[in-house]
Formats: C-alpha cells, structure tokens, sequence
C-alpha cells in the first residue's frame, strides 16, 4: 500500500485530494493545525486515513511532524505541501518570521528536508502553489516580510513565487529519481480568504471564487492527485496545471533567485539540505526575526 501524507488537508483542496487518494488505496497520512481538525477531518474519509497534526506557522510544530510521520510509517510514497493561508493582517510567527511567508514557503522547505530521506526511491513531492505567483516580479529580500509595505496578496504572491523557485532549485540540486511538482490548482471554491481576512477581503473573495472558470475543490485537486497517482513517475522539475505541464511567470527561473532563496531559508529554518550525504537539522544556528531575513 502506498503512503501519503498531505498537509492542510482538513478543508478545500486538500480535504478532496486526501479523500480521492484514499480512495485509490492510498495509506493517507492526513494532516490538520490541531489534533482535533485532523481527527474531525480523518473521520469523514472512508479507506486508510491516520490523523496527523502540527501548526505550519511553527517551526518546532514542523519538526515533530516530521518526526511523528517517520514513526508512523517507514517509508513515504508522496508528499503533498498543500496547506496555505493568506492574511489580510500582517502577523508574525513565534520566531518573529511574517506568517504567510512562513506557513506557505518556510514550512514546506523545512518539511520536505525533514522527509527527504524517508520518500522512496521514486517517491514524489508536489507543491500546491498557485498562478499568483505571477503577481510579484521576484522575491523582495530586502524585506521578505514585508515590514514596511505589507499587503495580504502581494504576500501570498510571493510565497507561491517561494513554490515555484523552490520546486525547480530542489530538482536542479537533487541527484535521485524522486520527483518534485509545483502546481496550479486554479481558481478554486474553497474559504481560503475567509479566515485571516478582513471583512472587505472576505466580501471580495466571496466575489472572486465565484468568476468564470471557477472550479470545485475536487476539481481544483486533480492535478494533485493526477500527479501522485499517474502509474509513471511525473517528469521533475515542472509547474503543472489541468494536469498539463506549462510555463511559470519568467522569473520563477531566475537560478540566483532561487539559490538566493534557498540560503535564506536554511539560515531561517535551521535547516541544511546536503544532497551529497545526510541531512543535517541545526536548529540552533536559526536566524530569530524577520529583519534577519532581509539582511542577506
Ligand atoms: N482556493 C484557490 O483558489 C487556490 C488557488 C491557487 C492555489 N491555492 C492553494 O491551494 C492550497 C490549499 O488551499 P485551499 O484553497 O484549499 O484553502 P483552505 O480550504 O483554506 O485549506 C487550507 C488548509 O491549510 C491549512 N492550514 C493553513 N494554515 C495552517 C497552519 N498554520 N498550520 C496547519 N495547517 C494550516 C488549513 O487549516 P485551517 O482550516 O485550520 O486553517 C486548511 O486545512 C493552498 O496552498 C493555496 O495557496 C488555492
């Protein structure tokens, strides 16, 4: 039976991708903010379903997942960085990092380094990020928070950018035959932007989800789903959307962007990818704000 874990799978897409993959016989791993969410969640699937929890926007809350889900089960087939937020408000998480940047970028880098020696050998990695990404020209390192100009979209723009740059460095570094994605799910039904959100932003989504070309959210999971299941290994290091590869907006690859990103986020999570050898989790030498992000 092979294995699954999904994060941010008890609403919208990810609920629908972790029922479908359930569905095809998958062992899902079914992660939720809270035991209770998760265990809500699980309870609706029928199939295989092992609640799994941790809040994404802590760091330490990502590494007992990491650990929980090695516990678990010995070996992961498919990794699915779904969970995302964005939020009207700037707020910050308890290492001082701003939340959207952390939750929908730094959790997903740190999670998948933390798992990678646990996929096997074929195992596949699938980002949800979104075609927003395209609404940022590139990352703003000299204020990845956003301190002084922050705006709810503009920084969910660039943590789905973050997706994108991370997915094709991640390929670019890696010498196995695992398999990384990023994906595009569409313009989905779901109440992502009703929850941090201020009333003005809720009306507006409420308005937004409902445009043409809007999709249920088990349409809006499809590709991910087509991408753990499709009997051939998914080709790595591709931006996917309808289950189709296409092209991310240009700067996604800019390969000093994304080395530029990816040493930010080693210095803010702790964490050093060693492709070579093991992975090494040096979670003291963290960089502690925000403001740390930007001086690089
Ligand atoms: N909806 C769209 O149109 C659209 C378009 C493009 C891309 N996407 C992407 O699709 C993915 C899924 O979004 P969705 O639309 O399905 O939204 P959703 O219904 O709000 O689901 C998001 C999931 O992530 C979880 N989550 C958020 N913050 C978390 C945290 N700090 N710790 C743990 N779990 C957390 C949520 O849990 P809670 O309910 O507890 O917050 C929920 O389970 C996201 O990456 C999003 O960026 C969505």
């Amino acid at each position: 039976m092979k294995t699954v874990l999904i994060t941010g799978a008890t609403a919208g897409i990810g609920l629908e991708t972790a029922r479908a993959l359930a569905h095809h016989g998958f062992h899902v791993l079914l992660h939720g903010r809270t035991p209770d969410k998760a265990r809500d969640a699980a309870t609706k699937i029928p199939g295989q379903v092992t609640p799994v929890s941790g809040d994404l926007g802590d760091l330490s809350a990502v590494r007992d997942l990491a650990g929980k889900v090695k516990d678990l089960v010995p070996r992961l087939d498919v990794l699915i960085n779904n969970a995302g937020v964005w939020n009207s408000h700037r707020e910050l998480t308890p290492e001082g990092v701003e939340l959207t940047f952390a939750v929908n970028h730094l959790a997903p880098f740190l999670l998948t380094g933390l798992l990678r020696d646990h996929l096997s050998p074929e195992g596949r990695i699938i980002c949800v990020s979104s075609d927003s990404h395209r609404q940022v020209k590139g990352m703003n390192f000299a204020d990845i928070g956003l301190s002084k100009n922050y705006h709810g979209l503009r920084s969910y723009a660039q943590s789905k950018l973050g997706n994108v740059l991370f997915c094709y460095e991640y390929d670019r570094r890696k010498e196995d035959r695992t398999s990384i994605c990023a994906v595009q799910p569409g313009l989905v039904q779901t109440d992502i932007g009703l929850k941090g959100n201020t009333w003005l932003h809720r009306l507006a989504w409420r308005v937004r989800r409902q445009m043409s070309g809007h999709k249920t959210a088990a349409e809006g999971a499809r590709t991910s789903i087509f991408l753990a299941t499709v009997a051939d290994t998914p080709p790595s290091g591709l931006y996917w959307d309808d289950m189709e590869p296409k092209r991310s907006f240009s700067s996604s690859y800019s390969e000093e962007e994304a080395r530029r990103l990816w040493a930010l986020s080693e210095k803010l999570t702790g964490f050093h990818y060693d492709f070579d050898g093991a992975t090494a989790d040096q979670d003291t030498s963290r960089g502690s704000s925000d403001e740390g992000a930007g001086s690089r």
